[in-house]
């Protein structure tokens, strides 16, 4: 019964290997142009921030170039974070097939600036090796203290870049996924809705395994299935 089990796990580490080392196939470069708006507009104007190249995706290392922020710079973003206003980046991706996308990521104004300009790039690809999202992150706070940042600190972007493979295959929309679950969740708590599955629909993650058991068990100990086998017939 053990080596059967020992089995089943080895066949479940090999589908899992399988499905790492089927993601980026064919590995690929991108090149992003990062652009900014430090003045809080309906319409935001972008200006040059920098570049950054990612030679091979599948290793995600990233060389970044960016302009230091003019005096000017500066000054607008030190009044977007007291003004408790959003710092948005605007990224154009040129990947290695020709493709062109564009994605836009904000973080609090005062955030970055908190942060001295230490930011975090994830560069999101889904399973093909696509490049399906950039988000700018602040790692190192979660919110604002209010604290005073002098000029002289917002002078150079840290920008560390983190390539983020996706291991799983086509997903549905995981974000209306997610406001799902939320709605559900409220709506239980609300007592709205009843769980109205049928006991096996709730429980089969724990009846699979017990029924795969008994199974097993019953192949280990043919004489003792037989007997019961026997008892049931009666
Ligand atoms: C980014 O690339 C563009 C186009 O190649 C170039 O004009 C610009 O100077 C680059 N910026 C930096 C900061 O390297």
């Amino acid at each position: 019964m053990l080596k059967i089990l020992t089995f089943l796990s080895c066949f479940l580490c090999m589908i899992n290997n399988f499905c790492l080392a089927s993601n980026l196939e064919h590995d690929g470069w991108a090149n992003i142009k990062l652009e900014h708006s430090l003045v809080a507009l309906e319409n935001p104007i972008f200006t040059e921030r920098g570049n950054i190249s990612i030679q091979s995706l599948r290793l995600g290392q990233a060389i970044v170039k960016q302009n230091p922020l003019t005096e000017e710079e500066k000054i607008h973003l030190r009044d977007l974070a007291t003004k408790n206003q959003f710092y948005q980046i605007r990224s154009t991706v040129v990947a290695s097939d020709g493709s062109e996308s564009k994605f836009l990521s904000t973080v609090k104004a005062c955030m970055l600036a908190e942060a001295e300009l230490d930011d975090r790039l994830l560069v999101s690809l889904d399973y093909t090796g696509r490049v399906i999202g950039v988000t700018l992150i602040i790692a190192s706070r979660s919110t604002c203290e209010g604290a005073f940042v002098p000029l002289s600190k917002l002078k150079e972007f840290t920008t560390s870049v983190y390539v983020r493979h996706s291991d799983v295959g086509p997903t549905p929309n995981t974000q209306s996924y997610i406001d799902k679950l939320e709605r559900e969740k409220e709506a239980r708590e609300r007592g709205e809705v009843k769980d109205n599955r049928s006991i096996l629909a709730k429980y089969w993650m724990y009846i699979v395994p017990v029924v795969i058991l008994l199974m097993v068990s019953s192949m280990a100990n043919p004489e003792a299935a037989a007997g019961n086998g026997g008892g049931a017939g009666r």
